[in-house]
């Protein structure tokens, strides 16, 4: 028994916790990587550092440097001095292409002064920021477009479960904090007679309305521009009313509030969907 304790105690390795509390230096490579669009310069034929560099307006020894970290996170090879990207980032960091995800460093961003001061939040209980305040706008902004990549098979989804344009045509719906909008384009893409509205801030609505004509829905959705619990929403109006990847940045009284309102909204039989991550009662899973 002893002997067993033993072996085991031999074969535990600290590797996992010293990984873990160096992963903030990945998330930066990756992230800075990306800025400077290392990935998609690669991919377009500058394979040294010092080509990448020039391309970039970076310097070039801290581009190797930081090109040499990317070789450890296999996210590039090097051989013969030349870098060559692998499948991921081929796949999902090269600019311009539809599977382009280099956008999604935005949330990272968007939690990361948050996290350096999480030790003081243990103390004080309260967070470093409120994410939906009117000095946190630049940050959605970005956040809501590098996020599209995700919502969008949940919109999809949301759409087959509920059978729109097929059993359901000419729906009104109401994406609160919409965002991107991309839950109102979803819906329009499956059923054009609908009849969408979503309410953001006004800045995010911009956004929102400059991607709507990228993708030739101009005009087909109605922006109610303000904060949730302000701006005006009609009372039995709408069929299906949707807060994605909103609840959990909004604090118990908020949330109250949010399903106070959109129940006010609904009309009978109306169907109200969040999309959030959200664990079991039991909070021990699942991870994400
Ligand atoms: C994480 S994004 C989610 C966007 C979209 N629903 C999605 O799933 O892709 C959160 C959104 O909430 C909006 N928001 C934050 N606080 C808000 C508030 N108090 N009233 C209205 N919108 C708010 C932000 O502008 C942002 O568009």
């Amino acid at each position: 028994m002893t002997g067993q304790r033993q072996n085991t105690k031999k074969a535990l390795s600290p590797r996992p916790l010293m990984r873990l509390l160096g992963d903030f230096g990945n998330s930066r490579i990756l992230e800075a990587a990306i800025e400077y669009d290392f990935f998609t310069l690669i991919h377009r034929g500058f394979d040294t550092y010092e080509e990448v560099a020039r391309e970039a307006g970076t310097v070039p020894r801290a581009t190797r440097i930081v090109l040499d970290g990317l070789l450890a996170l296999a996210l590039v090879e090097k051989r013969k001095g030349k870098y060559f990207l692998t499948p991921i980032s081929e796949t999902y960091l090269v600019r311009g292409k539809p599977s382009y995800m280099g956008d999604f460093r935005y949330v990272a961003l968007s939690l990361w002064d948050g996290m350096a001061h999480l030790k003081e939040t243990l103390k004080t209980g309260k967070p470093l920021s409120r994410l939906d305040t009117w000095d946190e706008l630049e940050v959605w902004e970005k956040l809501v477009v590098g996020i599209m990549p995700i919502t969008q098979p949940v919109a999809k989804a949301l759409c087959e479960f509920l059978g729109v344009g097929k059993t359901k045509k000419g729906l009104r719906m109401l994406d609160i904090a919409g965002g991107s909008s991309i839950f109102g384009m979803t819906v329009l893409a499956c059923d054009p007679s609908a009849q969408v509205t979503q309410l953001d801030w006004p800045s995010i609505n911009t956004v929102a309305k400059k991607l709507n004509r990228e993708r030739g829905l101009e005009g087909r959705i109605r922006f109610i521009d303000g904060e949730f619990r302000l701006a005006p929403i009609e009372d039995n109006h709408y069929d299906l009313i949707v807060a994605s990847n909103f609840c959990r940045f909004e604090s118990p009284n908020g949330n109250q509030e949010l399903f106070r309102k959109a129940y006010r909204a609904l009309k009978p039989g109306g169907f109200f969907a969040v999309n959030d991550f959200i664990p079991n009662e039991e909070r021990t899973g699942p991870t994400f």
